[in-house]
Formats: C-alpha cells, sequence, structure tokens
C-alpha cells in the first residue's frame, strides 16, 4: 500500500517532499499513463486550493487529454490556444494570475480562477504539459512554479 503523508506548512518543504514522493512512486515503471495517473493523484492530494490536476499529452502536435483529477475537460487543445497551448507552443512555463485576463483562455470549469502550466520536455520532444487549475486569483507563486517544475523533471525521465 502506498501511504504519502505530505503535509508540510512551508511550499519549499512541501514541494521537496512531493518530488521525493514521486520518484519513489514512479521508480522502474516504464508505463507513462499509469505513471501521470499517479502523478496526478498525488498533486491532488498534497497541494492544497486546487481544483484540476493532470496532464494533456503531446499527440501528433496536438494536446490530448490525459490523466488528471477533477472535473470533465476538454479533450483537445491546439498548440497556441489557451494557457496549455501557450505553454507547449512556447514550451515556457504559464502562470496565470487570473485565466479570465489570459487572451484565449480555454474554460473548462466555470470555478478556474488561476492557472499553473508546466511543460515536460525530454530530448528537445515535448511529451506533455501538467496543468494545475486553482478556484483562488493568484494561487500560484514562484515558489509553486520552481516546485511544479521539479515535479515536471522527475516525470520527463519516465513519460
Ligand atoms: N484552462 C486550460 C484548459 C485546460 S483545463 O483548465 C483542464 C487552458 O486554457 O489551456
Amino acid at each position: 500500500m502506498y501511504d504519502f503523508k505530505i503535509a508540510a506548512t512551508d511550499k519549499p518543504t512541501l514541494y521537496r517532499d512531493l518530488a521525493a514522493a514521486l520518484e519513489a512512486l514512479v521508480a522502474g515503471e516504464p508505463d507513462p499513463i499509469a505513471n501521470m495517473a499517479n502523478a496526478a493523484a498525488l498533486i491532488w492530494e498534497s497541494v492544497p486550493d486546487l481544483n484540476w490536476a493532470g496532464f494533456y499529452r503531446n499527440i501528433d502536435g496536438e494536446l490530448v487529454l490525459g490523466p488528471f483529477q477533477g472535473r470533465v475537460a476538454c479533450i483537445r487543445i491546439p498548440f497556441g490556444k489557451g494557457v496549455c497551448g501557450a505553454a507547449a507552443a512556447a514550451r515556457q512555463v504559464q502562470r496565470v494570475d487570473d485565466v479570465n485576463a489570459f487572451p484565449g483562455h480555454i474554460a473548462c470549469d466555470s470555478t478556474s480562477a488561476s492557472e499553473l502550466v508546466v511543460p515536460i520536455v525530454r530530448d528537445d520532444r515535448l511529451i506533455a504539459v501538467l496543468d494545475l487549475d486553482s478556484p483562488s486569483t493568484g494561487r500560484f507563486d514562484a515558489e509553486d512554479e520552481a516546485g511544479l517544475v521539479q515535479l515536471g523533471e522527475v516525470l520527463a525521465r519516465v513519460l
């Protein structure tokens, strides 16, 4: 049984513990869907104030919904569209304090207020994006971004 109790009071510790738990979860498992599914569940359980956490995979140059936690979401997102598509096209983290002010934001869930999207790249290939949504405006700060980038680096090796 896996029982990761991650209850850090500060963000650097939270994300350091999460990265260690994720490393342990994916160790030796080559299936990318299984690893994305467990990563989404771990993040959902451990990171407060989220209403969506999951993945869009790069399938032939289009983002296609992958494993996630949260409400039913849009299935296909072209590169360049919305926050996820911007992260995929630029291969750069998108940290959006107010999604309603983001041109082209795709509102899968009207309760989402802020969003953080981390591209996952291996050998110069975009594998997927990791997408977190929050119902709170300005939910994600630079420490969240650094922590999620760290998780993305763990995942890049196993997706
Ligand atoms: N809001 C995202 C779409 C994906 S959902 O948030 C799950 C976007 O604009 O890319």
